[in-house]
């Protein structure tokens, strides 16, 4: 028999979702793995939706979205950005997780390579190869921040460089970058001529501080991932947006139709009230993720755990190395033993080995159990 694809076979495993079906099995375990907001999606988000499917809004609609979905995405980003953007550069696609493939599938030719965060989000290095790209990783160094070293990334550009991913507020960090490192790393781009790849779905997703997304910087040569999962907590809804230049967001636009068609339409039409409607909801969460990231950092302050501080997305990384180089054993263990479910350092790239992460997405008083657990543990 004639083998299976190889490109598809050397996609790596996600060991985020990994850790979470191994979670799944064990009833009564404390669940600090999983991105996802706990809170239920607005009430009028979801009415939304259901008026949407009485109203006939069951069909197709154009692969790149609902003409009104992407007018009302491009008013956003011209709003969040400064940068006048027409709906043409926007697709609606599912979820953001969509929109980098799309973007990559997009710009890479076979061994064109691409500069990724590590640590950083599982799914760079997943899509990179769907879109027959070569990851190279680049280091965000606990020391400076988390932040992006421009001399680091300088040592890694070949002539086959062609993008570079950037994430802000980061996953799995929490970093968030002040102007200065977007300024920077947008000059950097440009210097060698790449496409900068933005993922900036967290971007409501900020404690402290603003966020300093990267249309303003470059628009002719960024894409930008947005999605509604974590602001609006509607992650199985899938739904995200991308805005690019005109040329490349047609050209995804293209590759969009045999991957997936359309978005729902009654989905997008939820988009839209999510977009349109009040952004109390949006408040509220962000300011509940924030008293869980300032208990975070307190109960790591007194289990003499702590590091740093996230400053965005609800994620952080928590120094796992008293119990062994690879953490990855230690999450194992912390799992079956403790049953409390993180993900290992690893998942995100080598940088992270011997940390594991915490999602603060969790109730109070579980976040709480579970960091006493881990301390615990990575006492005995
Ligand atoms: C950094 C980052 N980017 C993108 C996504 C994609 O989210 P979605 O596809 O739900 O929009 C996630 C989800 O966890 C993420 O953590």
């Amino acid at each position: 028999m004639k083998t299976f694809s190889h490109i598809a076979q050397e996609v790596p495993l996600n060991g985020i979702r990994e850790f979470g079906l191994l979670a799944s099995q064990i009833p009564d375990c404390i669940r600090l793995e999983i991105g996802e907001p706990d809170f239920p999606t607005p009430g009028h988000i979801v009415d939304a939706a259901f008026q949407a499917i009485r109203d006939g809004f069951t069909g197709y609609t154009p692969t790149s979205g609902l003409p009104s979905l992407r007018a009302l995405c491009a008013d956003r980003v011209t709003r969040v950005t400064g940068v006048p953007t027409d709906p043409g550069q926007i697709n609606v696609t599912p979820g953001g997780t969509a929109g980098l493939v799309l973007a990559l599938i997009s710009l890479l030719d076979p061994g064109d390579e691409v500069l990724v965060p590590d640590p950083g989000w599982p799914n760079y290095p997943m899509a990179v190869k769907l879109a027959n790209g070569v990851t190279v990783r680049y280091p965000l160094d606990a020391a400076n921040g988390f932040l992006p070293d421009v001399a680091a990334l300088a040592e890694r550009v070949t002539p086959r460089t062609k993008v570079l991913v950037v994430n802000t507020p980061s996953n799995p960090t929490g970093a968030v970058f002040p102007a200065a490192t977007t300024d920077a790393l947008a000059a950097f781009a440009s210097r060698h001529d790449l496409f900068v790849l933005a993922d900036e779905v967290y971007d409501e997703m900020l404690f402290d501080g603003e966020h300093h997304g990267f249309f303003a910087r470059d628009p002719d040569r960024t894409v930008v991932v947005y999605s509604l999962s974590k602001s609006y907590a509607m992650t199985g809804w899938r739904v995200g947006y991308t805005a690019a230049p005109p040329a490349l967001a047609d050209l995804m636009g293209r590759v969009q139709e045999p991957l997936v068609a359309c978005v729902s339409a009654f989905v997008q039409k939820a988009a839209e009230a999510a977009l349109t409607g009040p952004q109390d909801s949006v408040r509220e969460m962000r300011d509940s993720y924030r008293g869980r990231r300032d208990m975070v950092v307190a109960l790591l302050r007194e289990h003499n755990l702590y590091r740093y501080t996230p400053r965005g997305a609800f994620f952080a990384l928590v120094d796992a190395g008293a119990a062994g180089p690879d953490a990855r054993e230690f999450a194992l263990r912390l799992l079956s033993e403790a049953h409390v479910s993180t993900v290992p350092g690893v998942a995100f790239g080598d940088a992270a080995r011997d940390q594991i992460r915490l999602s603060m997405a969790a109730p109070q008083d579980r976040l709480r159990e579970g960091v006493r657990r881990i301390a615990r543990l990575l006492r005995t």
